[in-house]
């Protein structure tokens, strides 16, 4: 078994957390081993929940085109995700404590993989990971210095699904921001390129 295995077999019977008396099953991440390019979102939905995979319901299907059209990505050349590994009742966003609880399994994850370049979906991952206030309007459209890798903050792709102003140009063009920071051709701190026109700078 790989160390990744190992580690998802582990987090599997996780009780550390009171998500653990709700949820269905463990959602681990997936994806590439050795991945360079993480996507982090925030927890498992109702779809993630009964499958047992993260993204894979409608904000998933629309992050795989994306990826697909911006970075002719596949999941296979990826490592998808979240800040905690069990659904929260209801959709709610995980609390701040359940994610502390849940983060040795996602530095874990981090350190195996060691991704260059990671991309954090939505508010609740890129104020968490990066320690920050500010909404991912804000936030986003450029990247930032990590631990030692490139953190590139994205909209969530349910934003881009209800249709938030800017949403989904937006995703686009952080994305295109990934696959330059991946070549090298963008450090941790840069705008880099305009994004497409209608792009949201808020
Ligand atoms: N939303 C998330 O943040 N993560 C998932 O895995 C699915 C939906």
């Amino acid at each position: 078994m790989s160390d990744l295995a190992a580690l998802a077999a582990e987090a599997s019977t996780c009780t550390r957390c009171r998500l653990a008396e709700s949820r269905t099953q463990v959602v681990f991440g997936t994806g590439h081993p050795r991945a360079d390019l993480l996507f982090l979102g925030e927890g498992p939905g109702a779809d993630e929940d009964a499958v047992g995979l993260p993204f894979v319901g409608r904000s998933g299907r629309l992050l795989d085109r994306v990826m697909a059209e911006e970075m002719g990505f596949t999941r296979a050349d990826c490592y998808i995700t979240n800040m905690v590994n069990c659904r929260p009742p209801g959709n709610r966003d995980p609390r701040p404590d359940e994610m502390a609880t849940c983060r040795p399994w996602l530095d874990a994850q981090l350190a195996h993989i060691d991704p260059k370049v990671v991309v954090t979906l939505g508010n609740v991952a890129t104020r968490t990971l990066l320690g920050r206030r500010e909404g991912i309007g804000q936030l986003r459209g450029r990247s930032y210095p990590w631990e030692g890798r490139v953190v590139i903050p994205t909209y969530h792709p349910s934003a881009a699904l209800r249709g938030t102003d800017g949403a989904m140009a937006g995703m686009r063009a952080d994305l295109v921001r990934a696959k330059l920071a991946l070549a090298g051709e963008m450090r941790a701190g840069e705008a880099g390129p305009a994004g497409p026109a209608g792009e949201a700078t808020r």
